[in-house]
C-alpha cells in the first residue's frame, strides 16, 4: 500500500499535470457553450433572423417551426440569433425564454417554468392546484412588464399536452396581455412529423414558417472541431488525424456536431486516464465506447418497466438468432411473451409492442424498416445502431430484470 505521503490524490484530475498538458479551457468542449461562429448555417441564421423582421414595423414575429436531426446545430443556432437580436436591437421590447421541453413537459411544468422565467420567486403550490391557476399567474406576471415573449419550445414533441400552444398563441385574442403585447412562439424538433402529431384544432392555429436543419458533412464538422480546439487544448496536444477521426465517425452516424465535440472531449480525458500528455489515435476508440456507454445508460435510465423489457427482448432476439436471419416484429414478440409469462405478468398487444419499437426508432436507437411479406403483411426488420451491449448492462442495473441475465430465447 502506499505511504500516505506517496498516495496519489483521488480527486485531483484538473490539478494532474497530465490534465494542464492537455487542456486550456476544458469547458469550450461542454454541450451548452455558445461559440462566437457557427460553421455552416448562414441559410438557417438568415431565415431565422427574417421572422423577426415584422419587429421594424412593430408587427409580431411569424411563429416558427425548426426542425433537424440530433446535433444539427438548432438550438446553439437559435441561442447565438437571439444574443444578437439583443445587441443589435437593444430598443427592441420583446424577451425570450427557452424551454427545454424534454424536462418540462406538462403545462404546468412549462408555465412554472415561464413564471420563474419572468423572475418570480415566491414558492408555488405543486399539487391540488389546476392549471388556471398557473395560466393567471403567468399571464398576470408578463401584464406587469411591458414587453412581449418569444418563447421557444426546445424539443416541442415532447410536450404532452399541446393545448398550451393554442393557448398562448391566442393569449392576445383572449385578451390575457395587454393590448401592444403578444406571446411569439418557435418550436425546436427532430422530425417534420411533429405538424402531424398536433390536434386539428391547434394545427389549425399554430401555422408555422418551417426551417430545415440538414446534418453536417465531415468537412463542416471538422470546421466545428477546428475552431474550439485551440481555445479548448494546448498547443500539439491532439493533431489532425484524431479530428478528422472523430468529425468521420460523427459523420457516419448522422452527421451530429454534439457527438464529435463529446468524442473529442472524450478522447481528451481518456488521455489524461492513461497519462499521456498528448491524445493519441488509440484514446478515440476507448472514447467512442465511453459516450456509447452514457448514452445507453441515459437512455434506459428514462424507460419505463414495459420499455425495458420490449428491449430486452429485441437484444435476447437478436443475439441468439441466426447470424443470416433478421429480427423481425414477430420473432420479438414471441421472446416478449415468453419473457411476460416468466415473470408472471400479462403481456401487451403486438401493436403496443411495435409503437414502441417505432419510438426507438424515432430516437435513434435503432432501424426499423418495414417490409413487405405477402401474405403475412408487413413487418419491420431491426437493427441495433451500435452495439446494444451497453443498452444490455444498463437493463440488469434495475434488479428486476436481473432474472433474464442468463435467459436464451427460443429463436433460429
Ligand atoms: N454550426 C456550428 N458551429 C459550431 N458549433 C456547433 C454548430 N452546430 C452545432 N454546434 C455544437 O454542437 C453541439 C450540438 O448542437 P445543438 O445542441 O445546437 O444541436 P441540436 O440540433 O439542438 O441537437 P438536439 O436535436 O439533439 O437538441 C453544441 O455543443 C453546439 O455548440
Ligand atoms: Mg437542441
Amino acid at each position: 500500500m502506499d505511504s500516505p505521503s506517496e498516495q496519489k490524490k483521488l480527486f485531483n484530475f484538473t490539478e494532474s499535470k497530465a490534465y494542464k498538458e492537455i487542456y486550456k479551457e476544458r469547458s469550450i468542449l461542454e454541450i451548452d457553450y455558445v461559440p462566437e461562429s457557427l460553421v455552416g448555417r448562414d441559410k438557417q441564421i438568415q431565415s431565422i433572423a427574417e421572422i423577426y423582421y415584422p419587429l421594424g414595423d412593430k408587427e409580431k414575429p411569424k411563429n416558427t417551426l425548426i426542425y433537424g436531426p440530433p446535433g444539427s446545430g438548432k438550438t446553439v443556432t437559435i441561442r447565438h440569433i437571439l444574443n444578437r437580436l439583443c445587441s443589435e436591437l437593444p430598443d427592441v421590447n420583446i424577451r425570450d425564454i427557452i424551454i427545454p421541453c424534454g424536462e418540462h413537459n406538462t403545462i404546468v411544468k412549462i408555465l412554472i417554468f415561464l413564471i420563474k422565467g419572468l423572475g418570480y420567486e415566491k414558492d408555488l403550490p405543486l399539487r391540488g392546484v389546476a392549471s388556471g391557476f398557473f395560466y393567471d399567474l403567468f399571464y398576470e406576471l408578463l401584464r406587469q412588464k411591458d414587453y412581449s415573449l418569444t418563447l421557444i419550445f426546445d424539443e416541442i414533441d415532447k410536450i404532452k399536452d399541446d393545448s398550451i400552444i393554442y393557448n398562448l398563441i391566442r393569449a392576445e385574442e383572449f385578451k390575457e396581455v395587454n393590448g401592444r403585447q403578444y406571446i411569439h412562439i418557435i418550436g425546436i424538433s427532430n422530425t417534420d412529423q411533429f405538424i402531424n402529431s398536433l390536434g386539428p384544432i391547434v394545427a389549425s392555429f399554430f401555422q408555422p414558417d418551417t426551417i430545415v436543419f440538414p446534418p453536417y458533412n465531415e468537412k463542416q464538422i471538422i470546421d466545428i472541431l477546428n475552431n474550439r480546439i485551440p481555445l479548448a487544448f494546448c498547443p500539439n496536444a491532439i493533431n489532425k488525424k484524431i479530428i478528422e477521426l472523430c468529425a468521420q465517425l460523427a459523420a457516419d452516424e448522422g452527421g451530429d456536431a454534439r457527438r464529435a465535440i463529446l468524442l473529442l472531449q472524450a478522447a481528451g480525458d481518456m488521455a489524461i486516464k492513461t497519462e499521456c500528455n498528448r491524445v493519441q489515435s488509440g484514446h478515440v476508440p476507448m472514447a467512442v465506447d465511453k459516450i456509447n456507454k452514457d448514452v445507453s445508460y441515459r437512455f434506459v435510465s428514462n424507460m419505463s418497466y414495459g420499455e425495458k423489457l420490449v428491449t430486452l427482448a429485441l437484444i435476447k432476439t437478436e443475439k441468439y438468432l441466426k447470424p443470416d436471419k433478421f429480427v423481425i416484429t414477430g420473432n420479438v414478440y414471441k421472446v416478449y411473451v415468453d419473457m411476460c409469462k416468466k415473470a408472471n405478468i400479462k403481456p401487451t398487444s403486438l401493436g403496443a409492442l411495435s409503437q414502441k419499437i417505432t419510438k426507438f426508432n424515432m430516437m435513434g436507437i435503432l432501424n426499423a424498416t418495414v417490409t413487405s411479406r405477402g401474405r403475412g403483411g408487413q413487418t419491420s426488420e431491426i437493427i441495433f445502431i451500435n452495439n446494444p451491449d451497453f443498452i444490455e448492462e444498463a437493463i440488469y442495473q434495475d434488479c428486476k430484470f436481473v432474472r433474464y441475465y442468463n435467459y436464451v430465447p427460443n429463436v433460429k
